[in-house]
């Protein structure tokens, strides 16, 4: 028996699903026409709706009494138009308790991973007194398939939400720790000075400035003979820009700049909770961006990993340095897929606004098919090009590229085209730029630390890489 981890994996989920009860309260949905049936079909019930206020509207929520005055059902507005999420808001109106979804929900498993996702809470310096509800997963909805993929989207915003003064390279790592023991896979981490002995030159200049050693974790899972599938994640703990220090406003949810590493870390959970048949590699580079007397500067040349020197335009444009150097890491070894995901540019964020992710990648299949799988789970994200000719915009005068473009147009794609050129051996390479924060609450998307594509992505990789019975 191998020695019980340490490191625990603990998101904040899900026993709002619960298996079938006895005395669940139901909930209907209705649009306005399914209202307005009542008054034929049942008019008390009609009545109550009409003086209580309810209209149906798009997330209204009708507590019906019972004659003994306990909670007999409850009547949930569709609205014209309702949302894909739109049930999710149960999980926020609802009083503490169990309950069914009774009819009008036309596409249930969205309804429960909507309540679910929507149940979320980040508890960890401030419990909330309040109970939340229950909801009981029904038939034909795979509850074990609703629980991987919400408990892998509150690892993500757990991790993205804990401030970083919790949550540095080495509190990130026994995060990673964590999820590898859960599943039994397989940890090696690189750390502070043994980057450079070791070959890692751009991880330790990002984080060298900071006294908490900057690291590259891999974890690896799965057969060895299955197909080879790697994901990397931007892990900087807290990005302050380094000497080309942000203004306190962009510097201000800095936090989140590891956002790319949480959400393979949950991404990881779903594929070895699922078992897919892929050989599992994850590779997160972290460090925190720090000022210091011995932060890399602006004008600096590093070498890579790879050979290719690179000129410091910026020290702000730190996540595709530490990128770089994982990345090639990753396609040494020449998988079928490497996926990054990164909270890399605010210039993403200026193209398609806080809720779409963008992703590169050259294969027309693939980006159709996540682009597909996003819309159907809800988790969209919108593909911009990694344009050619924009790469002379990283041209170095004194090395063999710079990590900033001149006139900061197409900030995004310049950023992809930098991380291209680590990436050589392999035949598919997807890039997310994800902001992995909602600014307010909608519907199953509570405010603060958010999943990112990888919702998406599961689906993709799930359908790709099947469990073979
Ligand atoms: N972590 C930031 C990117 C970021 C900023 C993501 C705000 C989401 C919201 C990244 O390290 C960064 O600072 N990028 C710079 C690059 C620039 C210096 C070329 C940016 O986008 O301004
Ligand atoms: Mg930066
Ligand atoms: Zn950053």
């Amino acid at each position: 028996m191998p020695a019980a981890s340490p490191y625990a994996f603990n998101p904040t989920v899900t026993d709002c699903l619960v298996e079938k009860t006895k005395g669940a309260v139901p909930v209907a949905a209705m649009d306005k026409a399914a209202l307005k049936a009542l008054k034929k079909s049942d008019k008390p019930l009609f009545r109550w709706a009409e003086a209580a206020g309810f209209t149906a509207g798009a997330g209204q929520v009708l507590l019906v009494p019972s004659d003994k005055g306990g909670l007999e059902r409850v009547l949930f507005g569709l609205g014209d138009d309702p949302a894909p999420f739109l049930p999710g808001k149960l999980a926020t109106a609802l009083p503490a308790g169990t309950y069914a979804l009774e009819s009008g929900f036309a596409d249930p498993r969205m309804a429960v991973l909507a309540f679910c996702l929507g149940s979320y809470r980040f508890e960890r310096y401030r419990k909330q007194a309040k109970d939340g509800p229950r909801l009981v997963c029904p038939d034909g909805v795979d509850l074990a398939e609703v629980r991987r993929i919400a408990a892998g989207a509150a690892l993500a915003r757990d991790l993205v939400n804990t401030p970083a003064n919790d949550m540095g390279p080495q509190e990130l790592e026994d995060a990673a720790r964590g999820v590898a023991a859960r599943h039994k896979a397989r940890v090696k981490v690189i750390r502070g000075d043994a980057l450079l002995k070791q070959n890692f030159p751009m991880i330790h200049a990002v984080g060298r400035a900071s006294p908490r050693e900057p690291r590259l974790i891999d974890i690896t899972w799965g057969k060895a003979s299955a197909p080879k599938v790697t994901l990397v994640g931007k892990g900087i703990v807290f990005d302050t820009g380094g000497l080309d220090l942000k203004p306190s406003s962009n510097m201000r949810l800095m936090k989140k700049d590891m956002g790319g590493a949480a959400n393979m870390l949950g991404l990881a959970h779903m594929i070895m909770d699922a078992g897919l048949d892929v050989r599992l590699r994850v590779l997160i580079p972290s460090a925190e961006n720090a000022v210091s007397g011995n932060a890399f500067r602006p004008s600096d040349i590093l070498q890579s990993r790879k050979g290719i020197t690179v000129e410091v335009g910026n020290t702000d444009a730190e996540g595709r340095l530490v990128l770089a150097d994982a990345l090639a890491l990753a396609d040494e070894e020449g998988p079928e897929i490497i996926v990054d995901l990164a909270t890399l540019t605010g210039a993403a964020r200026v193209a398609l606004g806080p809720d779409l992710p963008a992703v590169f990648c050259h294969d027309d299949l693939l980006s159709a098919e996540l682009m597909a799988a996003g819309a159907a789970e809800n988790d969209p994200v919108w593909r911009l090009p990694l344009y050619g000719p924009y790469a002379r915009l990283l041209d170095s005068k004194v090395a063999d590229i710079c990590n900033i473009s001149g006139g900061g147009f197409g900030g995004a794609i310049t950023a992809a085209l930098f991380m291209e050129k680590f990436v050589e051996k392999t035949k598919i390479w997807l890039h997310g730029d994800i902001f992995a924060w909602r600014p307010s609450a909608e519907p199953g998307r509570p405010e603060g630390g958010e999943a990112h594509a990888i919702r998406a992505l599961f689906r993709v990789l799930s359908s790709r890489y099947a469990v073979k019975s």
